[in-house]
C-alpha cells in the first residue's frame, strides 16, 4: 500500500510495507474479538439470575467499557497504519462459549466462558506483540498494554472459579 508521504526508517517505510500489512490483518483480527467479546459481556452481564450472579453481573458490566476501549485503540491504529477498519458485514461469531447458558443461575459456565475468551486474546496478542517486535514500537507497545489488561481479567474470573471450586460447585 502506498502511503503519500513515506518515512525512511520504522513501520511506515516503504520497506516494510508487506509487514504493515500483515500486522494490519492482525488488529483486524483483534478488533473483531474485542467487538465480539463486547456483545458476549453484554449479554453475560445482563441474563445471569441470582445473589451469586451479581458480583459477575456487576464485573463484566466495567469491562464492556474496557473491552470496547481496546476495541477502539485497535480500529485506530489499523488506519494510522494506513489500512481501513472492516465494516460490520466482515463480521463472523467464534465464541460458542460464552452462549447463553441452559439455565440463567448457571454463573459458573458464565465464568468458565470469560476465562476461555480471555486466554484466547493473552495467547493471540502475545502473538502480535512478537510480530511487532521491534519494527513497529507503537503497536508493539499499545498490545502490550491491553496484553496486561486481559490477563488482570484473567486472573480476576480464575479467582471467582477457584471459590466456586472450594465450595464444590463447580
Ligand atoms: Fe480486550
Amino acid at each position: 500500500m502506498a502511503s503519500t508521504e513515506s518515512t525512511t526508517r520504522g513501520i511506515l517505510a516503504e520497506e516494510n510495507s508487506e509487514k504493515r500489512e500483515e500486522i494490519i490483518e492482525m488488529l483486524k483480527k483483534a478488533y473483531w474479538m474485542e467487538i465480539e467479546t463486547v456483545m458476549s459481556y453484554i449479554t453475560n452481564s445482563v441474563n445471569p439470575d441470582g445473589v451469586r450472579a451479581q458480583e459477575i453481573k456487576e464485573s463484566l458490566e466495567t469491562d464492556i467499557q474496557e473491552e470496547l476501549g481496546h476495541a477502539t485503540q485497535f480500529a485506530v491504529r489499523i488506519k494510522e497504519l494506513w489500512g481501513v477498519v472492516p465494516g460490520s458485514l466482515e463480521f463472523s461469531a467464534e465464541q460458542s462459549y460464552l452462549q447463553p447458558p441452559e439455565h440463567q443461575t448457571d454463573v459458573v459456565s458464565v465464568i468458565r466462558g470469560v476465562i476461555e475468551a480471555e486466554g484466547g486474546a493473552i495467547d493471540f496478542y502475545n502473538k502480535i506483540v512478537e510480530y511487532t517486535d521491534p519494527v513497529d514500537p507503537v503497536t508493539n507497545d499499545m498490545v502490550i498494554a491491553i496484553l496486561r489488561d486481559e490477563e488482570g481479567h484473567k486472573r480476576l474470573f480464575e479467582g471467582f472459579l477457584r471459590e466456586y471450586e472450594a465450595e464444590g460447585l463447580a
